[in-house]
């Protein structure tokens, strides 16, 4: 659990760091950046990809086990992010997936019509937007949030396309040949990860609301009769899996979705939020768990006219299968671990370090040899050697060794190991704790299991 309490978190000192340390850079840094866009460094990229494998492990190569003892059906699936131009039609985002959105007159700022009391003035900061005598705000106006593109050498209405604005639609057109191909029987699940773009009015809080950004996305395909009971399922197991990555208990929660926020064929919706530093002491959504009903295989056989019931042997009948999404943002976990691991320690020469879980570290450990002459960098060396195959280790011999721990408290490694003189005579070498930053002596041989014991599997 997180030590550090949530006013020591700034967001602009977790984006200098994200930064500093190779986790998040602004896209298009030599230019200036981009609005709403993010490259992900060396160390966000393995943080990124830990989340995603872990996801993709517990979702598909492992899934949880069911109400009835045995393992859940479900597979996997990497659709594209161009889809025929009716996908869009058939589920309602070219017509709904919109966002009111004002213009300032006098300071020419554009604000989401229905959050101008989350945004300052840019005039006057102390007032909110549209409050300051000065604000002259237009009528609101619908902004339809997809990014539009053209296939093909021709540029005009029947060659547009959109780039997907989620995941999910790619697993409904793929869910006749899932069937088809899989040998699945309902219920059953198709999960994927990818690439997501949304036209923001306005992006902002970093990578919380960005233009191009990454989901992972589940839809389990059920009996109307069961799909409460498997409302609830995925609802406890998508918590319990945020809870599994080392996110503290008391910044995780619950928000069900009232009457007026649900869409008409919805019969539940929860969102999993999580207390950001920018919504301190509120909390913000990192998950939604959706009942979708059977809205969207029904928009997508009628307007593809392709057959897409389901027969059920067991039960005897042939219908659309209702629909449970647990849809999350892969970029929002790694803002969610990030702000969880930031911890501020004002007694170490970093004066911060990143508490991950020692499962998601980019660096799961650091080899050093506490000087470069007398055999330590060579035994160094050969222990990196052998860890790297395994763990995702570094091997750093340069500066000294307090400087060397700092580097890896910024990066989050949880395990520093020193080669010293001690080592070349009787092969053990100290360990360092990240957090508690306590060292003891193991045998090198002891190494990889200590770090297997530690990281584990992750099931
Ligand atoms: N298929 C359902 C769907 O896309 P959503 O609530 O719009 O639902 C799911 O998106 C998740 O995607 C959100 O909970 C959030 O984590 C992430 N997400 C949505 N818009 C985002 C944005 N502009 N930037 C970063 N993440 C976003």
């Amino acid at each position: 659990m997180s030590t550090a309490t949530a006013p020591e978190k700034s967001m602009d000192q977790i984006v200098a760091l994200c930064k500093r340390r190779g986790l998040i850079y602004p896209a298009s840094d030599i230019y200036g950046g981009l609005n709403g866009f993010w490259d992900y460094g060396p160390l966000g990229t393995q943080l990124k990809n830990n989340i995603r494998d872990d996801w993709w492990r517990r979702m598909v190569e492992c899934p949880p086990i069911g109400p009835d003892g045995e393992p859940l059906a479900l597979v996997g699936l990497d659709s594209a992010i161009i889809q025929h131009p009716t996908t869009w039609v058939a589920s309602g985002h070219v017509e709904q997936f919109t966002d009111p959105m004002v213009d300032c007159r006098s300071c020419k700022a554009r604000f989401r019509a229905d959050q101008l009391a989350d945004y300052e003035c840019p005039q006057k900061p102390s007032r909110r937007a549209g409050e300051h005598e000065k604000c002259d705000l237009t009528d609101p106006r619908e902004f339809n949030l997809m990014f539009e593109s053209h296939v093909g050498a021709v540029k005009d209405e029947s060659s547009k396309v959109h780039l997907r604005p989620e995941t999910a639609q790619g697993i409904f057109l793929n869910y006749k040949n899932v069937l088809d191909t899989m040998r699945v029987k309902v219920p059953f699940g198709i999960a994927q990860f990818g690439k997501a773009f949304r036209n923001e009015v306005t992006p902002r809080n970093f990578i919380f609301r960005s233009r191009e950004f990454e989901q992972m996305e589940m839809e389990w395909f059920c009996h109307e009769a069961d799909s409460m009971d498997w409302f609830e399922y995925w609802k406890h197991e998508r918590m319990q899996w945020w809870l599994s990555l080392g996110i503290a208990a008391e910044n995780l929660q619950y928000r069900d979705h009232d009457e007026k926020e649900l869409a008409h064929y919805s019969k539940a919706c929860v969102d999993v939020e999580y207390r950001y530093p920018f919504t301190s002491p509120g909390f913000g959504e990192l998950e939604g768990i959706a009942h979708r009903g059977c809205y969207d295989l029904t928009q997508h056989q009628l307007f593809s006219k392709q057959k897409l019931q389901y027969f059920d042997p067991q039960r005897n009948e042939t219908y659309l299968p209702n629909v449970i999404e647990p849809a999350s943002g892969l970029s929002r976990g790694v803002l969610v671990l990030i702000c969880e691991a930031y911890t501020v320690d004002e007694s170490r020469p970093s004066k911060l370090y990143l508490k991950f879980h020692p499962r998601m570290a980019p660096i799961k450990a650091a080899i050093f040899p506490l000087v470069a002459k007398d055999g330590m960098p060579e035994a160094a060396q050969k222990l990196y050697l052998e860890l790297r195959r395994r763990v995702s280790v570094q091997l750093d011999v340069k500066q000294n060794i307090g400087k060397r721990y700092a580097r890896m408290d910024e990066a989050g490694t949880p395990y520093c190991f020193t080669v010293d003189g001690q080592t070349l005579t009787d092969q053990t070498v100290t360990v360092r704790d990240r957090d508690t930053v306590a060292q003891e002596r193991i045998g090198i041989d002891k190494v990889e299991p200590f770090l297997a014991e530690r990281i584990g599997d992750g099931g």
